[in-house]
């Protein structure tokens, strides 16, 4: 079967890191995140996919190519100008074929059953299967009331709490007849949820709707990367992590350098080449990537460190992102949700808190930043 994974976003509320990475592109437990969705699109089946880049397409044309690393057929097809979520479909609509497409946002982990989504697509006989999830808060999103038989009868746009008649929103993965994109103007910015999906329920196509309660997220922003990454790491998904299990849930990759006097406490993982020096402690729902330093006396909890990055001695990094290959000063302390970009040099003594968030390549002296 075929897909579509739309990965052509600019990613801003998930700046700085996607200043210099695409977000499907930035590590989770440390394999590009694309990586993770494409594998588990494998699985089902779905092994010729049409990434739909526009935003630094280099990034995924270098690490995927022609897919045969991942043993999957991938076309790399670039927007000039986003076309929105259905326009960037339509693009490719000639590489679709006749037959039920599968199209993901590219920024959402899941462990749907893409088979029984599928299946109850034909079964149904639809035009299109919207894949839906759960929330808490159904006033933020747009939501999907369906009949008994599963139909969607409409979308309502952020509701007020006394128009709520379900809880179900559209999860950002679709099953697609492709006949449906002949109505769509071509080379024209067009949204799947506010002029597609509904232009077609009024056209009285059968849209249905698939309701689960399957892991989902939205890797959108910094809160949510860290909550993906502590619940790969707690087990609330199945994802494989890349290494050896070197004590209880203490995942370590090849080639690493663990001081005696080092405390780790699971669960977490450690890239390849990863050194943790002595008296320093890595705590529980931490991921750190290749050849990440860690010195001496340093303490690292709950939080996400890409390839390269070295903490000087005493640093104290909580619950907090750090882009790859930055270089922090001894005593700097990094907590509360706070996101480094690539490539920063912070001398000794630094405070990021608060969710602070600092551009790629600065470099700040010694003691300067108290946030
Ligand atoms: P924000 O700028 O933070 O909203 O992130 P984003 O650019 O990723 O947008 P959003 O989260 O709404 O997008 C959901 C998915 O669709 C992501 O995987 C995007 O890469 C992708 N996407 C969004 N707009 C476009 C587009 O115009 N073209 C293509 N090809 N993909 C898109």
């Amino acid at each position: 079967m075929k897909g579509v994974m739309l990965v052509g976003g600019f990613g801003t509320r998930m700046r700085p890191l996607t200043i210099t990475t695409p977000k499907p592109m930035l590590p989770l437990v440390n394999v590009p995140f694309l990586e993770v969705e494409l594998l588990h699109l494998r699985r089902y089946g779905v092994d010729e996919v049409i990434l739909s880049t526009g935003y630094m397409p280099a990034v995924f044309d270098a690490y995927f190519g022609d897919g045969s690393r991942i043993d999957m057929r991938l076309t790399h097809i670039t927007e000039e100008e986003p076309l929105g979520t259905c326009g960037a479909v339509k693009n490719v609509a000639e590489l679709l074929g006749e037959e039920p497409v599968i199209v993901c946002n590219g920024d959402i982990l899941t462990d749907l059953d893409i088979g029984a989504l599928i299946e109850y697509h034909r079964e149904k006989g639809a035009a299109v299967t919207i894949t839906l999830t759960p929330v808490e808060d159904p006033t933020a999103y747009g939501l999907v009331p369906l009949d008994d038989d599963g139909r969607i009868k409409e979308f309502l746009e952020k509701p007020s709490w006394d128009q709520v008649v379900t809880d179900l929103i559209n999860a950002g993965t679709y099953v697609i007849d492709p006949r449906v994109f002949r109505q769509v103007p071509p080379d024209t910015n067009y949204s799947f949820e506010r002029e597609l999906f509904p232009d077609l329920l009024s056209q009285g196509e059968p849209l249905f709707g698939f309701p689960s309660d399957c892991y989902w997220l939205d890797l959108g922003t910094p809160a949510k990367y860290l909550a993906a990454h502590h619940d790969i790491l707690e087990g609330r998904i199945d994802v494989s992590l890349r290494g050896e299990e070197i004590a209880r849930r203490v995942f370590a990759g090849n080639d690493v350098q663990i001081d005696d006097s080092a405390r780790l406490y699971g669960p977490l993982l450690i890239g390849d080449g990863a050194s943790i020096g002595a008296g320093a402690s890595v705590g529980r729902l931490t991921c750190l990537g290749d050849r990440v330093k860690v010195g001496a006396g340093a303490h690292v909890e709950g939080a996400v460190i890409l390839d390269g990055t070295e903490l000087g001695e005493g640093c104290v990094v909580e619950q907090s992102i750090i882009g790859r290959n930055t270089v922090l000063g001894p005593e700097v302390h990094v907590a509360e949700g706070s996101v480094l970009g690539d490539n920063i040099e912070a001398g000794g003594g630094n405070e990021f808190r608060r969710g602070i968030r600092v551009w790629p390549s600065t470099s700040i002296e010694a003691g300067k930043i108290k946030f």
